[in-house]
């Protein structure tokens, strides 16, 4: 089939299926998809809507436009989500979320000067790596940084891979386990953290399949599923913290959590034998609360 239709007319035609199909900003959806299938950016799209197109850009255009009707989030086409920033490779985990840049945020703003010099990281449920790797990032020009990143999830440890390759140089002390949460302990070589970063699965087991189409039917559920009441990984965290807790001085522990969830995982935390020092709670940007933090001595 050779087609005659404009850039523009295309557009046009396809932002109205996708509307009707329930897609939000579906013109905007259109161009970001015209943009990933045929590398025609947007301004372009703008100065250019006479141009036409050649069967093969047609086709391909036709691939990422079903795919979106068929609700694939824009971040599993492209394989790539920009986070704090920097774009990180998205492939059977997680795609990265705005609210998880608050963390970083903090750390930047309030506690570098905590540590003297270096600091040993663990980011817990790591996923894409887009958390512990962006604080490493952040922080290795004023310190020495170890990171420790864990996630059961075997495919989403090969995508964190991909992005420590990406975005570190060879020197970056890291290691990436694959772990029921906290690294396995090594009796003769214990590891003790300074900062502990954590942005587990959170979402109620039944609240799920209720999620908007993109997240429940195509994001991992290992990712999403917090148990009944969404609170099982930090009652986890909160028993199984002790032996990662550093000896001498304090840890910092940093975990996102859902809307609505941190009263009850202050109450999970406050009825552990965990000596907290300190507090720390942030917002989002709609003024719902989404971080939970504890400076804790052992
Ligand atoms: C909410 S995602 C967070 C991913 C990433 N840190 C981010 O912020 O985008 C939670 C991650 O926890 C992992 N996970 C689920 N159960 C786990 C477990 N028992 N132990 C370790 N990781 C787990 C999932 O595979 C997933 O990558």
């Amino acid at each position: 089939m050779v087609t005659t239709q404009t850039l523009d007319e295309l557009i046009r035609r396809s932002a109205q299926e996708l509307a009707e199909y329930g897609i939000d900003q579906p013109l905007r959806e259109v161009r970001l998809l015209m943009e990933a299938a045929n590398g025609i950016e947007i301004k372009e799209q703008l100065v250019a809507p006479d141009k036409t197109l050649n069967q093969a850009q047609v086709n391909s255009f036709q691939k990422y436009l079903r795919a979106r009707k068929n609700r694939t989030p824009y971040a599993y086409l492209t394989n790539v989500k920009e986070f704090y920033g920097r774009e990180f490779y998205i492939k059977n985990c997680l795609i990265p979320r705005p609210e998880t840049e608050l963390i970083v945020d903090f750390i930047k703003e309030n506690i570098q000067e905590r540590f003297e010099g270096k600091c040993n990281i663990l980011d817990l449920c790591t996923g894409s790596g887009c958390l512990g790797l962006t604080v490493l990032l952040e922080l290795e020009k004023q310190m020495a940084i170890e990171l420790t990143m864990t996630d059961i999830s075997d495919q989403a440890l090969d995508t964190c891979k991909v992005n420590v390759k990406k975005h570190c140089s060879h020197n970056s002390k890291i290691m990436i386990l694959k772990s029921d949460l906290f690294p396995n302990r090594d009796f003769e070589n214990p590891q003790f953290f300074d900062l502990i970063v954590a942005n587990p699965p959170y979402i109620k087991s039944g609240d799920i399949t209720g999620l908007a189409p993109e997240v429940a039917g195509y994001e991992p559920h290992l990712a999403l599923d917090g148990g009944v009441e969404g609170l099982d990984f930090y009652f986890r965290i909160a028993e199984e913290i002790r032996p990662f807790l550093q000896k001498k001085q304090s840890t910092v522990l940093l975990m996102e959590h859902g809307a609505g969830q941190r009263k009850a995982i202050i109450k999970i935390f406050e009825e552990t034998d965990l000596v907290i020092k300190e507090r720390i709670e942030l917002n989002d940007w709609q003024g719902h609360d989404r971080v939970l933090g504890f400076v804790l001595i052992r």
